[in-house]
């Protein structure tokens, strides 16, 4: 029997997205005769029953754009905004996915996106994750599309920076995506040559960061790059925080408070390093950048991948699983077994010791 399978992307958007539904559907209608639905801005839209068709049409021409064509939300099936209330909408989205005598849903998505699945999961539906986020900190995959472009793009910011913070003897902060992870600020920053890489992983003192860029003005070098993660904090604040809104909790308020406690922290510490070294320093905040326009060519490869090994795993009624990218491999992963985790930079990841080699400081 012809399978029919419905496609939704969720949580923030990231490059390559479109190469992925184009790779699920195209894999899907061509080679299996499977039929596919698209449903409209993340597990809302699912719940609105919002569809879009995806046929050989929709999936022409988007290989090469930004964005998601299907549109995406950050609303949770359990948690779901409606009439000024949040409510649990899990029955509704379990109603849709039988009216469209779904044999399968794919979620396209980051780590909020599998706990969601995997709870669709428990209730019965058959679900399918690909992992997207330019943060690059889904667990048990090597990498996450979205991350390459927004590396590209965090990387040459910082080389245009490098010009204007040497030209007016200038400290840059330049802060940088991630959430709670410093794999994108670690990377830009390797490349980038950033002179200073703040990341969650390493809490920093903000003295250990000024002494480093003295020491670069004494050598000569009055300019410095301090490339920071958003997530990144210094140890004075991680210990201020109260270990109730250290705790990780399932709904992520934990982190929510550490987040809006500390938000703006970025500014403070551009005004501290300049108190501290005497030098003039800006900040740069790079923001939603990271997330848009044409994915690069490594990630409409990896989306292309990802999603051809979602049909090929539908098509064997292989459900219930995250496609990782293993080297240059796929292989399905048990939503139970990566739902709920996160993969950050261990603090002796070798891009990190590589990093220590050629002189940038962490501020530890
Ligand atoms: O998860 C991707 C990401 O871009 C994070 O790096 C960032 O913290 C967050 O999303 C921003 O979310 P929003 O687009 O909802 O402001």
């Amino acid at each position: 029997m012809t399978q029919q399978i419905g496609i939704l992307t969720a949580g923030g958007d990231s490059p390559g997205l479109n190469a992925a539904i184009r790779g699920v559907g195209k894999a899907a209608i061509g080679h299996y005769q499977m039929h596919v639905v698209g449903f409209r801005d993340g597990f809302r839209g699912l719940m609105e029953n919002r569809t879009m068709a995806l046929d050989g049409g929709q999936l022409s021409g988007i290989l090469t754009t930004g964005g998601t064509i299907l549109g995406t939300s950050r609303d949770k099936p359990h948690k779901m905004p409606v009439g000024g209330k949040l409510m649990d909408m899990t029955n509704a989205i379990v109603g849709n996915y039988r009216d469209n005598h779904l044999d399968c849903l794919v979620c396209l998505g980051g780590g909020g996106t599998l706990k969601n699945a995997l709870r669709l999961k428990e209730k019965g539906l058959n679900v399918l994750t690909l992992p997207k986020t330019i943060d690059n900190d889904v667990f048990g995959t090597d990498i996450t599309f979205g991350f390459d472009t927004a590396l590209g793009i965090a990387t040459e910011a910082i080389d245009r920076l490098h010009s204007t913070a040497h030209s007016h003897h200038r400290i840059i902060v330049v802060e940088i995506m991630g959430h709670r992870a410093g794999w994108l600020a670690l990377g830009a920053g390797i490349a980038g040559g950033a002179d200073v890489v703040l990341i969650p992983e390493i809490p920093y003192d903000v003295n250990s960061v000024a002494e480093a860029i003295r020491e670069r003005a004494r050598g000569g070098k009055p300019f410095s790059i301090v490339a920071v993660a958003e997530g990144a904090i210094s140890r004075q604040d991680l210990a201020a925080l109260k270990p109730a809104k250290r705790k990780k909790q399932d709904d992520d308020t934990a982190a929510d408070a550490a987040e809006l406690l500390y938000a703006g922290r970025t500014l403070r510490l551009a005004q501290q390093l300049e108190k501290l070294t005497g030098l003039e320093a800006r900040l740069t905040i790079l923001g939603h950048l990271q997330r848009g326009g044409t994915p690069s060519a490594a990630d409409r490869i990896l989306a292309t991948r990802l999603g051809t090994a979602a049909a090929d795993l539908i098509a064997k009624k292989h459900y219930g699983v995250m496609v990782a990218a293993k080297g240059e491999d796929t292989r399905p992963l048990k939503l139970e077994d990566v739902a709920g985790k996160v993969k950050t930079v261990p603090p002796d990841h070798a891009w990190i010791l590589s990093a220590r080699r050629v002189g940038t400081n962490f501020g530890d």
